[in-house]
């Protein structure tokens, strides 16, 4: 196909050759296959911040450092250079966490490069070396549920030992399943476990994503509850790579904490805007 403007810069530069196809347009990004010499590859476009809402982006980057005070004040406020301070925040955390996670052995696409606003990374494939399908569109049996379901629960804990991170938008919509197992993709959300206020939730709702999704194919996983296991271990430095999940957790029975009931439904509430805002815009 006839290379798009954006991508003009990568191929001068002779970092690809050609661009073979559109694969999908998404929220955030447009994404290419694209030929660098012999390989396949995969270049995600992202798209201006006035083509989506930028508030979540700021939700997110909240607690993010930003280099400095005017910049974050901008960001805040909204103005065209906060908006472009925002963009770049939200682009270089995808690719940060990218490298991050592939640098922890955790199942995503290797990275190979970040210019202009585009991420060329691989791209992932199934076993007959097509663009892997997400796992929205995939039927599972009981047994391969159960197989993938635990995989990524032990991603979910790669991510979260070995590189400090919580995806955040983890689901069946942001997951490949690719020739030797799940891959996991769509990052730009991605924080801190240890400094982000948000990374607890953010966490538990991404394990109860995998679990209603694979509850579909294998009931019984409905039952389970590994993200209050695994972050109540994470949180007293017990979790490890190797540390065995039992599924099961037992909530305490106490006086109730109100104040941080309230900030949870503060957050939720948040939360909901920016998504309603970027539905909008999006
Ligand atoms: N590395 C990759 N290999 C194969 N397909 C990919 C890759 N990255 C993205 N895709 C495809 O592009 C779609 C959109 O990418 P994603 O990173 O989820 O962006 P968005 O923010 O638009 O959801 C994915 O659902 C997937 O089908
Ligand atoms: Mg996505």
């Amino acid at each position: 196909m006839k290379p798009p403007k954006r991508l003009q810069s990568l191929i001068e530069e002779g970092l690809i050759d050609t661009v073979v196809r559109q694969l999908m347009s998404g929220k955030e990004a447009t994404v290419y296959v694209v030929r660098s010499g012999e390989d396949t590859r995969c270049a995600k476009v992202y798209k201006e911040a006035t083509n989506r809402s930028f508030r979540q982006a700021v939700d997110y980057t909240e607690n993010r450092k930003v280099k400095n005070t005017r910049q974050a004040r901008a960001m805040a406020k909204g103005t065209k250079f906060g908006r472009e301070a925002t963009e770049a925040a939200w682009q270089s955390a995808e690719v940060d966490a990218l490298y991050r996670l592939a640098a922890a052995g955790v199942r995503v696409p290797q990275p190979y490069l970040f210019l202009d606003g585009v991420l060329l990374m691989e791209l992932v494939t199934d076993e007959h070396g097509d663009a892997a399908p997400r796992l929205n569109d995939v039927e599972f049996t009981p047994v391969d549920a159960r197989r993938h379901h635990a995989t990524l629960i032990a991603e979910v804990v790669r991510m979260l030992c070995g590189a400090g991170v919580v995806h955040g938008d983890l689901s069946e919509f942001n997951i490949l399943l690719g020739a030797d197992g799940p891959v996991i993709i769509d990052l730009p959300q991605a924080v801190d476990a240890a400094g982000n206020n948000h990374a607890k939730r953010m966490l538990l709702r991404d394990v109860e994503n995998l679990r209603n999704f694979f509850g579909r194919f294998a009931p019984e996983l409905l039952r389970s509850d590994y993200g209050h296991e695994l972050w109540a271990l994470y949180e007293r430095g017990l979790l490890r790579t190797e540390t065995p999940l039992t599924g099961r957790f037992v909530h305490k029975q106490g006086p109730v904490d109100v104040g941080s009931v309230v900030r949870e439904i503060d957050d939720a509430r948040a939360e909901d805007a920016a998504r309603r805002l970027r539905a909008q815009t999006g």
